[in-house]
């Protein structure tokens, strides 16, 4: 994969596709988070982002899901996003899982419909039947797949996971990757994920992952090779 899929020429070979081309974005205080940071990703799958604290990895993501409008640049997404972060305690905000998961459905379904989509989100993140569960008797992993579930069940098609494990366990950590790779790769209409990480261990499962630093993207790698790569630099920074 090296080489041959800079951001760059990917958006030209399918402008249909997500992309941001040289977006630039600062803050109101003058720090600039983005500088002309172009990023393409190139099909369905779990797409890798590694970078340093300030790199602007969380100001991009505010940028693709609409929060923030960039200064400069273009954004293109034709996907529906959504936003995970590490704390699913911010992003849960009903009492039982049926409420929650009910917040994120689409309008006009009948109850018969509204009750299937629930049931059906549940089983691909591995939480059949705990509709009528509390929230706060879940783990932290059961929380974060609850909140996938709820990408699900409101037909999102992008995920941004912002760190989605930094506050899990080591099997809670598995059981979201496994399954956010898994959606990422079912045969009828697989997601796409870019997902932040801190742990090189993650690398392991997406499809590709890249570098972001001092508000750029740089191409992407197969996660062995970024791996490679991270540790070749950080050897010459000793
Ligand atoms: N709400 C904010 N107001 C002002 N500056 C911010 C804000 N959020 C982030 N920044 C600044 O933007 C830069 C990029 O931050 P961020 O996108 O959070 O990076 P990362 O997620 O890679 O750690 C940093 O210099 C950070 O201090
Ligand atoms: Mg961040």
């Amino acid at each position: 994969m090296e080489g041959e899929r800079s951001p760059s020429k990917l958006s030209r070979k399918n402008p249909s596709a997500f992309y941001l081309e040289k977006v630039s974005f600062s803050w109101p205080s003058g720090i600039k988070a983005l500088d002309q940071c172009s990023l393409s990703i190139p099909s369905s799958g779990l797409w890798m982002l590694v970078g340093a604290n300030g790199s602007g990895k969380s100001t991009l993501f505010r940028l693709i899901s609409g929060m923030l409008q960039p200064n400069s640049g273009q954004i293109h997404c034709s996907l529906k996003p959504l936003l995970m972060f590490q704390n699913p305690d911010h992003q849960l905000l009903m009492p039982s899982c049926r409420s929650d998961l009910a917040l994120s459905l689409p309008r006009g379904l009948t109850i018969k419909e509204r009750l299937q989509r629930m049931r059906e989100a549940l089983e691909q993140v591995d939480l059949a039947g705990v509709e009528s569960r509390p929230i706060h008797t879940l783990s932290g992993g059961q929380k974060q797949r609850l909140a996938l579930a709820g990408a699900l069940v409101s037909d999102a098609t992008l995920l941004l996971l912002d760190e989605p494990t930094a506050l899990l366990d080591l099997d809670s950590q598995q059981a979201v990757l496994k399954t956010v790779s898994k959606l990422c790769r079912r045969s009828k209409n697989p997601l796409t994920a870019l997902w932040i990480t801190h742990r090189l261990e993650e690398l392991e499962y997406c499809d590709g992952a890249a570098m972001m630093d001092k508000g750029q993207i740089g191409e992407w790698f197969s996660g062995d090779l970024l791996i490679q790569r991270l540790k070749l630099l950080a050897g010459r920074r000793v």
